[in-house]
């Protein structure tokens, strides 16, 4: 049976009152949040490293400049991120130190390389499109500081997406050589973006504790669902064909029916086995070593500056 003070907390939940970071929390809530908000916060960062192979090698200025602000953005995205997590008592440095060591993880979808400039567009298209599908319903979750971070985030990932399919436009009402470029990245990224929604309902260990608490607010499968429903419209706007030869309209669901990724791919992206796996971590490394010295330079500056207050 729960204590009190659970009990006191799960009304509050079941009421949508926020959590804030002063209130009592459940162990389990404070563990399972560091590690949802940690993770994507990490995505958000490695989630630059594909888009940024392209900004030297955009196709024209405009499209090199809007590249650039949207990887910024991304930056920004983390930035939001780890701030919220840290309210729950950790740091900064102990959540980089977990991502470089590979003890936490970030999107699967990031595992998987940019090859062409149609892959931009595809990139922005479905794998922004997941993330908003995802994003959306977290605005409401009951953890004030990741509510709050989501509702800012939401507002700049509508562009996202709509840039990536800007770019698909021109590629598939282009030349054969566009188009064909356009259907490779379709079929390149369409699985791997249905993965960007975890396990299947039966397979998700955390989703029926993460609802209870209300940091989830719906299943993996329903809005993998909501996704394929709301992008296959959009493939066949653009003349491409997903590459899932299942897929057809259900009348009676309301929704199409489509092949499910394949798992053991999924499972072995994330036990470090994907395309890019070992890339990602080590730009990452290389990063956070490459910037020591201005760390090192932040840090003797502001001892100085507080030795000098204290004199
Ligand atoms: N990539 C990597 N790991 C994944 C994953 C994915 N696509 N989907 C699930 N997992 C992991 C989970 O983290 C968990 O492993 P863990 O216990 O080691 O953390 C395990 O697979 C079981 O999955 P569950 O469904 O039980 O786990 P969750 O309840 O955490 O659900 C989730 C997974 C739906 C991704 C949820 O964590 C979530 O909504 N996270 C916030 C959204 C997010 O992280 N999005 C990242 C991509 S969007 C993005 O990067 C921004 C955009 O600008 C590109």
């Amino acid at each position: 049976a729960m204590s009190p003070e659970e009990a006191a907390f799960q009304d509050k939940v079941d009421a949508d009152i926020k959590i804030e970071p002063r209130d009592w929390m459940p162990e389990g809530y404070r563990k399972t949040l560091i590690r949802q908000i940690g993770q994507h916060a990490h995505s958000e960062i490695v989630g630059q490293l594909p888009e940024g192979n392209w900004i030297t090698r955009a196709p024209t200025l405009e499209r090199k400049m809007i590249l650039l602000a949207k990887v910024q953005d991304e930056a920004g995205h983390g930035l939001y991120l780890y701030s919220a997590a840290e309210t729950l008592g950790v740091t900064r440095d102990e959540l980089t130190e977990a991502l470089l060591s590979g003890k936490m993880k970030y999107s699967s979808i990031f595992n998987y390389p940019t090859l062409t400039w149609a892959d931009i567009g595809a990139v922005g298209w479905l794998v922004d499109g997941a993330a908003i599908m995802n994003q959306v319903p977290l605005q409401r979750t009951s953890y004030g500081p990741y509510s709050r971070a989501m509702i800012r985030i939401c507002k700049e990932e509508s562009f996202h997406q709509r840039q990536g399919y800007d770019i698909m436009m021109k590629m598939a009402q282009g030349s054969e050589a566009q188009k064909k470029m356009a259907q490779d990245a379709l079929n390149r990224f369409w699985y791997p973006s249905l993965m960007m929604f975890g396990p299947s309902d039966a397979e998700s260990v955390h989703s029926a504790q993460s609802m209870a608490w209300k940091i989830k607010i719906n299943t993996n499968d329903e809005l993998r669902q909501k996704f394929v429903d709301q992008t296959v419209p959009q493939a066949e706007y653009l003349g491409l064909t997903v590459p899932d030869e299942n897929l057809k309209w259900n009348e009676e669901k309301g929704g199409y029916d489509f092949s499910e990724p394949d798992w053991s791919e999924f499972f072995d992206v994330l036990k470090g086995n994907g395309p890019c796996n070992h890339d990602r971590l080590n730009d990452r490394v290389k990063a956070w070593e490459d910037g020591q010295w201005v760390r090192d330079g932040l840090l003797a500056h502001a001892e100085k500056k507080a030795a000098r207050k204290v004199a």
